[in-house]
């Protein structure tokens, strides 16, 4: 735990898509951190813990009127979202690069009576070769260190189906700075995945989870950008 608090940082320049210098010990240590955490507790009492589909996620699945397809949620700990996509119909994955949280959501899945593929995968240098009909990420990219920041967005651009639709949560930069994930602005947003996606929704929200007030949150929806002719 004591790790985490040192690798989160409160108040984070905002890094510049590039290659990444972060030395894979790093990323390591950030793995062996949430490692940490997901062993010495239950999922319930982790503070993203939301054991319902995320609403902002229900509500854009409403409104694209989606209901079937291939799901993949990136660092979806204990694969809350990714069970619950499956519960609808979808055929789901969920990665994260701590096994403890993957066996919590195995768990959960076999509650559900649902199968779910769960794949230990660092999602800044994934082995995932399939393309998803959607793409979520509710918490990952806000723990990505800034470095690695453009590693992550290859692994999106490359999951994600030309069709496809990219579902993104993210602490927002309303949040008071304190420990914990970076927090981000929606111009910080617009500039990083604007370069490469269509940004076709971005707006405020919370970020539900076993938390009594939720923290600001900012939610985005996005596609690749179609090639001209
Ligand atoms: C704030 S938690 C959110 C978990 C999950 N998305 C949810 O909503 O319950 C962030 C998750 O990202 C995972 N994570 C962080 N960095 C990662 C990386 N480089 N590769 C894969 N997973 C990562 C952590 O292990 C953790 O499960």
């Amino acid at each position: 735990m004591r790790f985490l608090k040192q690798f989160f940082i409160k108040n984070q320049p905002q890094a510049a898509p590039q290659a990444s210098k972060t030395s894979p010990a790093l990323c390591e240590q950030a793995a062996r951190g949430f490692e940490d955490v997901y062993h010495s507790q239950q999922p319930e009492q982790l503070p993203w813990f939301w054991r319902d589909l995320d609403p902002d996620f229900i509500s854009t699945l409403q409104q694209l009127g989606l209901t079937q397809g291939s799901v993949v949620d990136l660092g979806g700990g204990s694969g809350t979202q990714a069970v619950a996509m499956a519960k609808l119909g979808f055929t789901a994955t969920s990665t994260d690069f701590s096994a403890a949280a993957l066996e919590g959501g195995r768990e959960f899945a076999r509650q559900a009576n649902v199968q779910v593929n769960f794949l230990l995968d660092d999602v800044t240098n994934s082995r995932l070769t399939t393309k998803f009909d959607l793409v979520l990420d509710r918490g990952c990219y806000h723990i990505i260190a800034p470095a690695r920041r453009a590693d992550y967005l290859r692994t999106v651009l490359r999951c994600l189906a030309p069709e496809g639709w990219f579902l993104f949560k993210c602490f927002s930069s309303d949040e008071p700075a304190r420990p914990g994930p970076f927090r981000f602005s929606e111009s910080e947003i617009r500039d990083f995945f604007g370069t490469s996606l269509d940004i076709v929704e971005l707006r405020k929200t919370e970020f539900p989870g076993a938390r009594e007030i939720f923290p600001k949150a900012l939610f985005a929806l996005m596609r690749h950008r179609p090639a001209h002719t």
